[in-house]
């Protein structure tokens, strides 16, 4: 006999009231400028007033508002002003970053990566005791994955030398989910067998559903870490082999851009290389780096 499964719809009213939140959030301009002032303030992140950002903010902060009952955007904004209230400032950055990602994206540079590697393997390029690398975008894991994937199919010595990975990102819901590395058959059935094989295992989630986990020797080898890219200070014990930083300048003003990727080209080595995204080309003003493939370029 097939279980019947309970499973309560939402009322009208209740419909029809989202609906009337949604609507009043959408026209609430004032409300709409203040809470994209402070997202700017906090992230970088700028949010132009139109009606594609009034629909994202109403759809991404409603469900904060009924969780902090906040009766609108204003309730919302002064809270966030007063400040105090870390775990609120969280969920605030959490809602309105983008975590959009996959393994293997923007799959040239992972190229570009293994040639790299695989020529300082071939000249014993490995002055130092370490190879360090920072993913500063990482979002839910599968950049700083697929980086480490391809540094260790390319023969990155690690018996010889330390890897040292700090993969970060200012929202501290995505790097729990980043740094558990599970992930759904969907988007692990597109890798190739060899790498799923090796840097995977295979369980079964809640609803038993097949699931993937990155293997727990790899995901060690990966430090995930909270860094905001406009606002904190690199304070690291030493600058980086490679840097990423994909996909996320787009979201910044120009300068703010600009500046970042100034500061990130101060963290690499000589000889290292750093990783935008492939729209975010021409923001480079520095002269210590000449491009060497579409947005990777090595400091000299
Ligand atoms: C669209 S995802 C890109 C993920 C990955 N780099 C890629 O290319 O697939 C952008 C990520 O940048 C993060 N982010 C946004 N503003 C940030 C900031 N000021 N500092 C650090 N990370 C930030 C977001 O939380 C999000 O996970």
């Amino acid at each position: 006999m097939s279980q019947s499964i309970k499973f309560k719809p939402p009322s009208f009213d209740s419909l029809e009231a989202n609906n009337k939140t949604h609507q009043y959030l959408l026209s609430d301009e004032a409300g709409f400028n203040k809470l994209a002032e402070i997202i700017k303030h906090l992230t970088g992140i700028t949010l132009p007033s139109n009606d594609k950002n009034k629909t994202l903010m109403a759809g991404r902060v409603h469900p904060l508002l009924q969780k902090y009952q906040f009766k609108n955007y204003s309730e919302l904004a002064h809270k966030l002003m007063v400040g105090g209230n870390k775990g609120l400032e969280n969920a605030f950055i959490s809602c309105l970053t983008t975590n959009t990602t996959h393994f293997f994206r923007e799959s040239t540079h992972y190229d570009v990566l293994k040639d790299y590697i695989s020529e300082r393997v071939a000249k014993h390029d490995f002055t130092t005791n370490s190879f360090r690398a920072w993913c500063s975008a990482s979002s839910s894991g599968q950049e700083p994955y697929s980086i480490l994937f391809t540094l260790l199919n390319a023969g990155l010595p690690i018996e010889q030398l330390a890897l040292e990975f700090l993969a970060t990102d200012i929202d501290l819901d995505i790097l729990q989910r980043a740094s558990a590395g599970n992930y759904g058959q969907e988007e692990v059935e597109q890798l190739p067998a060899s790498i799923r094989q090796i840097f995977f295992r295979e369980f079964k989630n809640a609803k038993d559903q097949s699931s993937f986990r990155i293997a727990s020797k790899f995901r060690k080898m990966i430090n995930f870490a909270k860094f905001n890219l406009i606002q904190d200070k690199p304070n690291f014990k030493d600058k980086f082999d490679i840097i990423f930083c994909r996909n996320v300048l787009i979201y910044f003003e120009k300068d703010t851009a600009t500046s970042v990727v100034d500061m990130l080209i101060s963290q690499l080595k000589p000889g290292g290389l750093l990783f935008l995204g492939h729209v975010e080309t021409g923001l480079l003003k520095n002269k210590n780096v000449k491009a060497i493939s579409h947005a990777v370029y090595k400091k000299l």
